[in-house]
């Protein structure tokens, strides 16, 4: 995929280790393969998006296949509605989910994410895709550049996700539905409070064609309970006490429960 210059928006080329824009701003290729795309005046602390703890864990957990339902979904969908060209993958994490589905629809992929831990995780082991570390609020890809865009528990940004779509393109997103990880939830908390979710969101720009629901039971033992964990917005809220009963759960018997939104760009 073409890349832009995060500072001035020209095109940049490849020259050796390196992507040059015409103003002479120069991004590295990091030794694993990625390219660090992030301005400082784009950070907005030092090391933003998932750590190195949580990229690991989630590796650990997805290759498990414990969420294979949600990949096999993602691929089953984009094969019926005939797919072809770039797939964009906004807050791609280590790569699980788009390197599966580049594959298996042999297309090209880009993966993009705020963390420097997911994007080195996903360049050293899927080599056959472009990774880079940038931020989706200004996606360094010049319009129309994709024929898939994708956003797995992540973020989305109408307006720039229009822009780097080509016509017709389509958007996939991923989203967390109100039954989602009850069990887990159950473990963490004293009370249970369930929050109205809007998992299917009207976007700006963008036709809904359907909501596919993905919903599937799965059980986890020791060490991929706390990688299950590590990988959900929960861990910045967890209690001592909730801490506690986690830390004393030896097998979690759980539903999965999300929704694949697919979009069409208009
Ligand atoms: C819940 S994780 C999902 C990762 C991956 N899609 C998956 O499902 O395995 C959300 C990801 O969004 C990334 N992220 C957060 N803010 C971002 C931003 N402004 N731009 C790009 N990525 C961002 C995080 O670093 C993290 O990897
Ligand atoms: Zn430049």
């Amino acid at each position: 995929m073409q890349l832009i210059c995060p500072i001035c928006q020209n095109q940049l080329n490849q020259a050796d280790r390196s992507y040059v824009c015409p103003n002479r701003h120069s991004f590295d290729i990091a030794r694993q393969g990625y390219v660090n795309l992030l301005t400082v005046q784009q950070k907005h602390s030092l090391a933003p998006g998932d750590t190195r703890e949580q990229v690991l864990a989630r590796r650990a957990f997805l290759e498990a296949g414990f969420y294979a339902p949600i990949a096999e979904t993602l691929i089953k969908t984009a094969e019926k509605y005939g797919v072809a060209g770039e797939i964009l993958d906004i807050g791609c994490g280590e790569g699980w989910y788009s390197a599966q589905l580049a594959d298996a629809l042999h297309l090209p992929l880009t993966g993009l994410d705020i963390s420097k831990e997911a994007v080195r995780a996903a360049a050293a082991k899927y080599k056959q895709h472009l990774w880079l570390c940038a931020t989706a609020a200004h996606i360094p890809v010049p319009e129309g550049s994709a024929s898939l865009l994708t956003s797995l528990f992540a973020l989305t940004l109408p307006e720039e996700f229009h822009r780097v779509l080509g016509e017709n393109g389509l958007y996939f997103q991923v989203l967390a539905a109100q039954d989602h990880l009850l069990g887990l939830k159950s473990i963490i908390y004293d009370e249970l409070h369930l929050k109205e979710k809007d998992s299917v969101p009207e976007l700006p720009g963008f036709e809904r064609l359907e909501s596919i629901p993905i919903r599937f039971d799965f059980t986890v033992e020791g060490e991929q309970i706390r990688n299950l964990f590590s990988m959900t917005p929960h861990v910045f809220r967890i209690g001592k006490e909730g801490a506690r009963r986690l830390n004393e759960t030896a097998v979690l018997s759980d539903t999965a429960s999300c929704v694949l939104n697919v979009f069409r760009r208009v």
